[in-house]
């Protein structure tokens, strides 16, 4: 079955030329086949489709744009902390510790129970035009519980991220050293079979540098590919291991130096920045424009968790971005679609090209700077995934 997108006022295709990041097409047509973009033009020139079953959609008036790739998400956990929130907005500062209570909650929970909750979120987000997410395990911290989030999170996507090192649990206080043995032995043989990715949270409070070394590298033996959790809470040396290690991505990103600056802009690792965490803990928001001028490379991405971050809105993200982080509306729509996408080191996303697989969004908006402009306002109107309507 093919679908004729006709009459698009603004098409956003991430294909980039000289001086447009977005690769923007006015009164265009996009023609899908089956799950793949088939086509991409002129209006004017577009293909007739009118056999069985072939449709047309006429955009007049509407933008288009690629599916949001979330590249940054916890969304398999028990439990909420609105409390917590409430508390913070009282003037109690974020903690890692809180990712505890998150813990007691998600090993409490049956299986079904984390799927229905799992199943919801990710319905929630798609409803908001995620079409790619990463989901990470992080909130069970046994080999039985880490195992059953990341078979839980292959249900729903194949970007799935073991983070058994997410924090030391309660019942090994003080032995850190000893819950890392665990994470890198039976915890990490019983979930690389369900993870693409290797992740961990390094941080005051939760890893050191020596320990997110050691698990990130015997993730990699294992076949996993690297991406780390770094300077969320404070400058650290993070940023500066997820480059040495090749990662795709170092996320948080909010307490950055020079020196991880100048090493993040020489590299292929993406930065990759969640607003939803400075909104919800009262953070200071990151330099953005600083960061594009100097050369690194941005995603957005929501963290959507109980504790730093509960939204699921990839708009939202947007709007903050551009309100508050100093990037501009083209940027963030790039850094939410094809930077997620560069952080997932994928190309059959976060683009509207020929081949590329046909996850696109049609807004109830004449251009993508309504996203920003808009902030809170439902745009998306339509949502195609893999070619159908999700
Ligand atoms: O990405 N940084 C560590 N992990 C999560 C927070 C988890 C929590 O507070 O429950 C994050 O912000
Ligand atoms: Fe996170």
């Amino acid at each position: 079955m093919r679908t004729l997108i006709t009459h698009i006022a603004e098409l956003t295709t991430n294909v980039s030329e000289q001086g447009d990041l977005c690769g923007t097409r006015y009164d265009a047509a996009v023609l899908i086949d089956g799950d793949r973009i088939a086509w991409v033009g002129d209006a004017k020139d577009a293909p007739s489709v009118n056999a069985a079953g072939d449709a047309t959609v006429d955009a007049s008036g509407r933008a288009v744009i690629p599916g949001f790739v979330d590249s940054h998400s916890h969304i398999v956990f028990g439990g909420d902390r609105a409390t917590e929130f409430e508390a913070r907005m009282a003037g109690q500062k974020y903690a890692a510790g809180g990712i505890r209570s998150t813990v007691a909650a998600t090993r409490a929970a049956s299986d079904d129970e984390l799927r229905a909750r799992l199943r919801a979120l990710q319905e929630e987000m798609r409803a908001q035009g995620t079409t790619t997410v990463e989901i990470k395990s992080g909130y069970g911290l046994t080999v039985v519980d880490e195992e059953r989030l990341v078979r839980l999170a292959s249900e729903v996507t194949s970007e799935v991220t073991f983070l058994g090192a997410h924090v030391v649990p309660a019942e090994y206080e003080g032995r850190a050293e000893e819950y890392v043995d665990l994470v890198v032995g039976p915890m990490l043989d019983a979930c690389a079979p369900h993870s693409r990715w290797i992740d961990v949270f390094c941080e005051t409070g939760a890893f050191t540098v020596a320990q997110s070394k050691r698990v990130l590298e015997a993730g990699v033996a294992h076949g996993l590919l690297p991406r780390v959790h770094a300077s969320q809470l404070g400058p650290g040396e993070g940023v500066r291991l997820a480059v040495e290690l090749g990662a795709a991505s170092i996320d948080h990103g909010t307490y950055l130096t020079e020196a991880d600056v100048a090493a993040l802009a020489g590299s292929d690792t993406v930065l990759t920045l969640l607003p939803g965490v400075e909104f919800s803990t009262r953070q200071p928001y990151p330099d953005a424009r600083r960061l594009i001028d100097a050369g690194v490379r941005v995603a957005l991405a929501c963290d959507t968790n109980p504790g730093s971050s509960f939204t699921s809105s990839m708009p939202f993200c947007i709007a903050v971005a551009v309100r508050d982080m100093g990037m501009t509306p083209a940027e963030a729509v790039w850094a939410a679609t094809a930077g997620g996408a560069a952080a997932l080191r994928r190309d059959d996303i976060g683009v509207i090209a020929p081949g590329a697989r046909a996850d696109l969004l049609l807004l109830e908006a004449p251009t993508r700077i309504h996203l920003a402009y808009r902030p809170g306002v439902p745009l998306v109107r339509t949502v195609w995934k893999d070619g159908s309507v999700s």
